[in-house]
C-alpha cells in the first residue's frame, strides 16, 4: 500500500489540523501514519521501516523502543500519577529532577522551572527577563533581541523571538519589543576572505550597534541557539558566543541560551552552551530531556536571578508564574530515567566518538552537484542545496528541490526534513550506531541522486 493512502490517514485528513505543516498539500499527498518503533527505525501503517534521521523533530535521543522509559512512566502513574508543584506542595520525583538538572547543567545554574514545551520554556525566560527588570526598578529595560533563522517556538513571545517568516505570517508577530539581528552564518554572511574570527567580531559589532541605537537602558536579555536547529543547522563561527558576550556583559544584557535542541548531549557535551563557551543567565531545554517520550521542558537561572525574584515575591506576595503540569510527575519520571540512560551508556562520550563518522560523511557529501555546504557538529547536520555551487545561488523556492530530497529519501526508507532555504537536515537519535550512520548517509546520498536526475530531467539547472 502507498503510504498516506490507508483507512487511518484518511480519518486523519478528515479530522486532525496538523501542526507546521502544508494543510493544502496534506490533503493531496495524505500523511505518513506511523504506527511502531524499533531502535532508530519507526515503521508505518503499511509496514514501511525507516530509519528516523531527525529523531522525529529532533528529540527521541533513546531512539524508539526504550522499555525502560515506559517502565518508569508505567511505575509513576501507579505511585503517584498528578501533583503539582503551586503554592509550597511538590511531588518528589520533581524535586529530585530538580536537583539532577543543575547537576548537569553548565555551571553558573542554580534554579529550574519547570513547564512543559520548549515555546514554555522561552515565554517563561522571556517573562523572567520582564519580571527581573521591573523589580529592579528598570521598566524601560525590557527589550529582547534573537536573531534573523533563529527558531525559539511558536507561542506569542517565543514566535517573537522566533526569526523565520513561515512562524510570523498573518499571526501578528513579532509583537513589540523584540529584535532580530544577524544569523551568525560564515559560508553565506562572511566576505571574501574574511575569517570565521573577523566575521565573528563584526556580528558583535553589529549587535552593540543595535544595543547602542535601541538605548542599552531598554535592551535586556539577548536570546541564542548554541547551533541553530530549525533555521538551517547554521553552526557558529569561531570565537562568536565569546565576542558576542564582550558586548552583552558591557551593556548588561542577560543571555538567554536556548538548549532545545543541543541540550543533553547533541553537540558532544551535555549542553551546547558547554561546547560554544556561552555563560548562560537563564538556559532552556526540552526534547531530548525526556527523549521525546513525555511533553517536558524547562528554564534554569542563575542565582543573582533567582534572588532578584524571590525578593520581588515577597513584595507581591507571589511569584505569579506557573503551568498546572509545571513538574508534573509522570514526565518528570521519565526525565530521570533518561537521564540515567544517559549516563549509565556514556551516550555523550559516544556522539564524540561517532559523530565524525556523521560529519566526514557529510563533508564527503559537499561534492555532490546539489550541494553547497555541508556542515554541523556531533549528531547534528545539514547540506544546504544550490542550484549553482559557483556563484551559492539557491533554486527558487517553488521549485521545492528540498521537498524533493525528502521524498526520496523517504523512498529509499529514511526520514530527513527540508528546512527554509532547501537545508536538508539530519539529527539522528543519540543511540545510533556506525552501520545505522552509514546507512543514513547511503539514504541521503542517493536522495540526492535521485533529486539530481529529476531537477536535469526538469531543466531546474
Ligand atoms: C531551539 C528550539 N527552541 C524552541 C523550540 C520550541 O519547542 P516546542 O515545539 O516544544 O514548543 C524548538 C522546537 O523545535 C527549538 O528547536
Amino acid at each position: 500500500m502507498k503510504p498516506g493512502t490507508s483507512e487511518a490517514a484518511r480519518r486523519d485528513l478528515a479530522y486532525h489540523l496538523h501542526p507546521t505543516t502544508d494543510l493544502a498539500g496534506i490533503q493531496r499527498d495524505g500523511p505518513l501514519v506511523i504506527s511502531g518503533g524499533d531502535g532508530v527505525y519507526v515503521v508505518d501503517d503499511a509496514g514501511n521501516r525507516y530509519l528516523e534521521g531527525m529523531a522525529g523533530l529532533w528529540c527521541a535521543g533513546l531512539g524508539f523502543s526504550e522499555r525502560r522509559l515506559a517502565e518508569a512512566a508505567y511505575r509513576q502513574m501507579k505511585e503517584l500519577p498528578f501533583y503539582h508543584a503551586f503554592s509550597g506542595k511538590v511531588a518528589a520525583v520533581s524535586t529530585e529532577l530538580a536537583e539532577r538538572m543543575v547537576a548537569i547543567a553548565p555551571a553558573g545554574l542554580s534554579k529550574v522551572f519547570f513547564a512543559n514545551s520548549g515555546s514554555e520554556a522561552n515565554d517563561s525566560a522571556v517573562k523572567m527577563v520582564w519580571y527581573y527588570n521591573n523589580a529592579l526598578g528598570r521598566p524601560d529595560k525590557k527589550k529582547v533581541i534573537s536573531r534573523k533563522r533563529a527558531y525559539h517556538g511558536v507561542t506569542i513571545a517565543a514566535a517573537s523571538l522566533t526569526g523565520l517568516p513561515f512562524a510570523h505570517s498573518d499571526f501578528d508577530v513579532p509583537t513589540a519589543r523584540f529584535l532580530h539581528t544577524e544569523t551568525p552564518h560564515h559560508w553565506r554572511g562572511a566576505k571574501a576572505g574574511e575569517s570565521e574570527e573577523a566575521y565573528a567580531a563584526r556580528l558583535a559589532d553589529e549587535l552593540e550597534r543595535l544595543i547602542l541605537f535601541e538605548g542599552a537602558d531598554t535592551v535586556a536579555a539577548f536570546i541564542a541557539e548554541p547551533v541553530m536547529g530549525a533555521g538551517g543547522v547554521i553552526v557558529p563561527p569561531a570565537t562568536y558566543f565569546e565576542q558576542v558576550q564582550r558586548v552583552l556583559a558591557k551593556h548588561d544584557v542577560l543571555m538567554i541560551a536556548d538548549e532545545v535542541i543541543c541540550g543533553f548531549g547533541r553537540t558532544g557535551n551535555m549542553f551546547g552552551s558547554q561546547t560554544y563557551g556561552i555563560r548562560p543567565d537563564i538556559l532552556t531545554c526540552a526534547k531530548m530531556m525526556t527523549s521525546g517520550y513525555q511533553p517536558m521542558s524547562a528554564m534554569l537561572v542563575s542565582p543573582t536571578i533567582y534572588g532578584v525574584l524571590e525578593e520581588q515575591s515577597r513584595k507581591l506576595g507571589v511569584f505569579g508564574h506557573g503551568f498546572t503540569y509545571s513538574g508534573h510527575p509522570v514526565p518528570a519520571a521519565v526525565a530521570l530515567e533518561t537521564l540515567r540512560i544517559y549516563e549509565e551508556r556514556r551516550l555523550v562520550e559516544h556522539v564524540r566518538e561517532i559523530s565524525p563518522l556523521l560529519q566526514d560523511g557529510l563533508k564527503a557529501l559537499a561534492d555532490h552537484p546539489l550541494v553547497g555546504e555541508a556542515r554541523g557538529v556531533g549528531l547534528i547536520g545539514g547540506l544546504e542545496l544550490v542550484r549553482d555551487k559557483s556563484t551559492k545561488a539557491s533554486f527558487d523556492a517553488k521549485a521545492a528541490v528540498g521537498a524533493q530530497v525528502v521524498r526520496n529519501a523517504q523512498r529509499r526508507g529514511l526520514i530527513v526534513r527540508v528546512l527554509p532555504s532547501d537545508v536538508i537536515a539530519v539529527c539522528p537519535p543519540l543511540v545510533i550506531e556506525a552501520h545505522e550512520i552509514r546507512a543514513l548517509l547511503d539514504g541521503v546520498a542517493g536522495a540526492l541522486d535521485d533529486t539530481w536526475a529529476w531537477v536535469r530531467e526538469n531543466s531546474l539547472v
